[in-house]
């Protein structure tokens, strides 16, 4: 029997990252998903999802034999440690997280796993789950002596890997030392290098993930707003952002104004610490005005561009260029882009967008996803700026030149040059700034 070797259940985003970033520390990784068309991929070193590094990190822990997959928990009878990292999503009817997913994964895992196993979790769970979950195997599998831990993950998307080997803190939250010193013990790569170590108990560790992606949402939200002031008294939003930054009790990170928050995180996680705090009767009012502020933005933005456009899209080309949350990711959850294409469709507006890899279809012959930029930019009385991807940001637009409408941009990342030679052509509006580059 190996007895340190580890489980994962759950190879979406979260567990394959965990699996392939601890079987690269030479750890024997066993991970199990119910998808079999998932694992028969993996398998094959092919990931299912689109992450920078993580096929070839992927295809050496495979060629190391330091990961395995199945989709029978069963073969994980040998493991004394199991990550879970299954899916919590949004209920749309309460606003709660769904915990169907992971309590079944913890009875599965309960049924085969050896005495004394320590089952961390990974999903990002409403505060209370783990104390619940821990109560629940206490009575049901009270002679395996299994001990809960909250692990939860800190990882962005696009640079999720990096963030694997180069975490700012590691939180474990349990009510047993010896279950936290285990999952400790499979993070030891990380031990000569300094890395805060937070041991808590399972409350506090579930509360430091929802407040980490809430505090972020609200930076993000606070500076979306005074892009606004600025955009209106004069100025610059960059230039503020940065000047804020530099005090080190704000930093820099995180004031890039936009179209908004988006993504599979902080919109569910921001919503479900409110709906927490409903509940228990402590309303978190700054999250609640972060949902609302955020929310709103996207409209507010279809209407500045539909001023710049005369206030008629109905008829009009628009190029929409961008479509994920964020660069670097295939994601379109909760993005701006796919909001922002949805309300131009409703307007009237023909939609003809294009991402370097995010796909994104919708039933509407008013749309359509473009294989080029300039595909894209055919005919469009408006090019929109949705997504930071770096290839926008070195664009030279006289390239579309001919085949614009009008030479009008509305860029909601603040990514291109507005000095390049180009852009003198054209009408340039951007969020954060006051400054309207017009002329021909
Ligand atoms: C986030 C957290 O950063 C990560 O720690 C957690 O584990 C999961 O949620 P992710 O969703 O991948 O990661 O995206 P992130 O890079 O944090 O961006 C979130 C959203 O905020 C994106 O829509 C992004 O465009 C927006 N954002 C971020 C800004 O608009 N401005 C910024 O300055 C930073």
């Amino acid at each position: 029997m190996q007895a340190e070797s580890i489980c994962v259940v759950g190879v979406g985003y979260v567990g394959l990252i965990q699996a392939v970033g601890l079987a690269s520390f030479g750890l024997a990784v066993k991970c199990v998903d119910l998808d079999a068309g998932k694992i028969a991929k993996l398998r094959n070193g092919i990931p299912p999802i689109f992450e920078d590094g993580l096929e070839d990190a992927l295809q050496s822990v495979i060629a190391a034999k330091t990961i395995s997959f199945t989709t029978d928990v069963a073969e994980a009878r040998d493991c004394d440690l199991f990550y879970v990292a299954v899916g919590t999503p949004t209920s749309e009817r309460t606003g709660n997280a769904r915990l169907d997913y992971l309590e079944a994964a913890v009875s599965a895992i309960a049924d085969v796993a050896p005495v004394g196993a320590v089952i961390a979790v990974k999903s990002t769970v409403p505060i209370g789950t783990c104390a619940a979950l821990q109560a629940r195997l206490d009575r049901d599998h009270a002679d395996k002596r299994l001990a809960i831990v909250s692990n939860p993950e800190f990882l962005r998307e696009g640079t999720a890997l990096k963030d694997f080997f180069n975490p700012e803190r590691i939180v474990i939250g349990s009510a047993s030392e010896s279950a936290r010193q285990r999952v400790r013990e499979s993070y030891a790569a990380f031990d000569q290098r300094g890395i805060p170590m937070i041991l808590s108990d399972t409350s506090t560790s579930e509360t430091i993930k929802y407040a980490a992606n809430a505090f972020l949402a609200t930076k993000v939200t606070f500076i979306n707003e005074i892009s606004d002031l600025v955009e209106t008294v004069g100025g610059d939003i960059d230039d503020v952002a940065r000047g804020i930054g530099l005090d080190s009790r704000i930093g820099p990170q995180f004031l890039r104004a936009g179209p908004g928050y988006g993504g599979s995180c902080f919109p569910k996680d921001t919503l479900a610490l409110a709906t927490i705090g409903r509940r228990h009767g402590v309303q978190q009012q700054i999250v609640e005005t972060v949902i609302r502020i955020n929310d709103s933005r996207r409209f507010h933005i279809l209407k500045r561009i539909e001023l710049a456009m005369g206030d008629k899209l109905s008829g009009k080309r628009v190029a929409v260029l961008g479509l994920a949350f964020k660069a670097n990711t295939d994601d379109v959850r909760d993005s701006p882009a796919v909001d922002i294409v949805h309300a131009l469709l409703e307007e009237g507006a023909e939609v003809r967008a294009f991402d370097p890899v995010a796909k994104f279809t919708v039933d509407h012959r008013a749309y359509q996803q473009c294989e080029s930029m300039a595909d894209a930019c055919e005919g469009a009385s408006a090019v929109l700026i949705a997504t930071e991807w770096a290839q926008f940001r070195s664009f030279d637009f006289s390239a579309v030149e001919p085949l614009v409408a009008r030479r009008y941009m509305f860029d909601m990342r603040r990514i291109v040059d507005i000095d390049a030679d180009w852009a003198s052509r054209w009408d340039i509006e951007r969020i954060g700034s006051s400054l309207k580059r017009a002329s021909a």
